[in-house]
């Protein structure tokens, strides 16, 4: 896979419309040049109508940080497939870590919601990734076999061509603490055939497999060097255009 893909996750941020609006200035200048990677930015989805309307005809697409599994009905807060696909989205984030810590997201959950956005034809970016006492324990590989087998069952067919991985080490995210390459590429080239075993080789070569936790632009080309990192899904990094850019640049020239 050649082509790299760099999804920015703003989380809760920015405070208000304008800040966000400006930030996509600043993105879209700076972005301009890059015409080799794949770019995405998954804004909070207050936000999600306006930026994917700012954003339309060039090269950054847009996604969101969660969606509900059911289309419509008495589920208060939660934001829908088709809200978000009308909304000029073509991605969603689906069981990001903070989303399994802080709002009780499992594997099942993650398992509906990946139907819910391809039945919407929305590019899901699954998240998965060890916390650091399942590293130290040294069972992180058994906690992401089971997030990705159990998030995937039993739909193999449709996922091909429609699935984007995301591996962040829950001790990497927000924390300054990088995983290194040889670590991010272990676990890269672990999902790879953890994908070909439980699935198809087919979805195990067409599934981009991000690395995320504290991606910058200093440690962007290092990772991407590696065989089975195809890109990144970035937060704190992804809030400055500067050093959005830089990384996205970082990707370009590995394409
Ligand atoms: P970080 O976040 O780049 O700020 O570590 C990554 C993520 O949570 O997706």
């Amino acid at each position: 896979m050649s082509k790299k893909f760099i999804a920015g996750n703003w989380k809760l941020n920015p405070d208000t419309g304008e800040q966000a609006i400006e930030l996509c200035w600043q993105l879209k200048i700076a972005l301009a040049p890059f015409v080799k990677v794949k770019i995405a930015v998954c804004p909070p989805s207050i936000v999600l109508p306006m930026i994917a309307e700012f954003f339309k005809g060039t090269n950054v697409a847009v996604g969101a940080q969660d969606i509900y599994w059911e289309d419509a009905g008495a589920f208060t807060g939660e934001i829908s497939g088709p809200m978000i696909k009308s909304a000029g989205c073509s991605h969603v984030i689906i069981g990001h870590s903070e989303r399994r810590q802080y709002f009780g997201e499992t594997n099942q959950t993650v398992h509906k919601k990946i139907n819910a956005a391809l039945r919407h034809n929305l590019l899901p970016i699954v998240c998965v990734g060890e916390t650091l006492e399942q590293r130290e324990s040294s069972v992180m590989k058994d906690i992401v076999r089971e997030q990705i087998v159990e998030a995937l069952s039993g739909m193999q067919d449709i996922l091909l061509g429609n699935l984007v991985i995301a591996y962040e080490p829950v001790w990497a995210i927000g924390t300054g603490k990088t995983a290194t390459p040889e670590q991010a590429q272990e676990m890269h080239r672990f999902i790879r055939e953890l994908l070909t075993e439980n699935f198809s080789e087919s979805l195990s070569e067409t599934t981009p497999i991000l690395y995320g936790g504290s991606v910058k632009a200093d440690n962007a080309a290092e990772l991407f060097s590696q065989p089975d990192i195809d890109g990144a899904l970035v937060g704190g990094a992804s809030l400055k255009a500067d050093s959005f850019a830089a990384i996205v640049k970082s990707g370009e020239e590995l394409s």
